[in-house]
């Protein structure tokens, strides 16, 4: 594959490559091999039309940790304020020589649409684009899941309870995570207020609850989503006390969950709305992990779209630094 666009593209092979390939990568950096030659002399841009802390800061650590050639394209402060089309930016970045393009876009399809063209010669990663799809978020969720529940045992998460709660209207994260984690064999059960369901759902592979507090003691994972005000009409915005009372994760939540079970969210959080201070600081919350894990992720995704088999100075093994 050239580009990672969706995570309904990815094969449970695929999957199981790049997070075999992170947890590769990751140990690495745990015995503090903290460069590799992989990407020297390749530019990558990345192109946020969108704001980002944690996406946009891994995947340009990822990158440097590479060796690569690192653009940071922000819309702000561009040529795009000025109307320059998607089509005219990437032409401008193609020019530059990019060898990859990492986006992130309000719109949903643009990814696609950059993948699909003839404006850009180089591998197209979806960093992200409106509703739609965040796969390599999904990735770094699942290889946090695999960690802890797994701890050796199997590769995949066949057979895992994961409850994802929140906005799942407008959330990429759980688009992309239902696609990964059924395709990786796990359970997906959404909470959501039914304002908050997409018209749909129900040709999606998981089930859907109202009820909170019946699916806490059958979850493994649980996954907290922040309602995503941005993308909504101030009309339809729920209060935070009545959102919290129904869908909030408060300590008294999360002793009804199963004693091994983890607390995730992608972030950002917005702490006292769909998760406690108290639940969010808890040693069960994967918050900070996810993040650390998104680099590795990165990392393994930009090698093996980039054509990570040799190495940049021609070896089969990563070269220490
Ligand atoms: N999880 C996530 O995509 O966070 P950012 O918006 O900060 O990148």
């Amino acid at each position: 594959k050239r580009h990672l666009v969706s995570a309904a593209d990815l094969t449970r092979d695929d999957a199981l490559l790049i997070l075999d390939t992170a947890e590769e990568l990751a140990q690495l950096s745990g015995r503090a091999v903290k460069k590799l030659p992989t990407l020297r002399g390749r530019t990558v841009v990345n192109l946020f039309f969108e704001d980002s802390t944690r996406t946009k800061t891994s995947f340009e650590v990822a990158e440097k940790r590479l060796s690569a050639d690192v653009i940071n394209f922000s819309a702000k402060g561009s040529s795009v304020s000025k109307g320059e089309s998607l089509k005219d930016t990437a032409l401008t970045l193609q020019a530059m020589g990019a060898d990859a393009v990492v986006i992130r876009h309000h719109a949903s399809g643009a990814p696609a649409r950059l993948a699909q063209s003839d404006w850009l010669h180089g591998s197209v990663i979806n960093a992200g684009d409106g509703t739609h799809e965040h796969p390599t978020q999904a990735l770094l969720d699942a290889f946090t899941m695999r960690r802890h529940l797994n701890a050796g045992t199997g590769k995949d998460l066949a057979g895992r309870r994961i409850t994802i709660v929140g906005d799942i209207l407008h959330s990429r994260v759980a688009r992309s995570n239902v696609h990964l984690l059924t395709t990786l064999g796990a359970q997906v059960t959404f909470v959501a207020p039914p304002t908050l369901v997409p018209i749909g759902i129900e040709n999606w592979p998981c089930e859907v609850s109202y009820d909170l507090e019946s699916v806490l003691p059958k979850t493994d994972a649980l996954m907290m989503l922040r309602v995503q005000r941005e993308r909504m009409n101030a009309a339809f915005f729920p209060t935070e006390r009545e959102y919290s009372r129904r869908y909030g994760l408060d300590g008294a939540r999360l002793a009804q969950l199963p004693e091994h079970a983890i607390v995730m969210h992608p972030g950002p959080m917005v702490r006292g709305m769909e998760i406690t201070a108290e639940v969010a600081d808890s040693p069960r919350c994967t918050v900070v992990e996810q993040v650390a894990n998104g680099v590795s992720v990165r990392m393994a995704v930009l090698y093996l779209l980039l054509g990570g088999a040799v190495f940049a100075d021609g070896a089969t093994e990563p070269a220490r630094t």
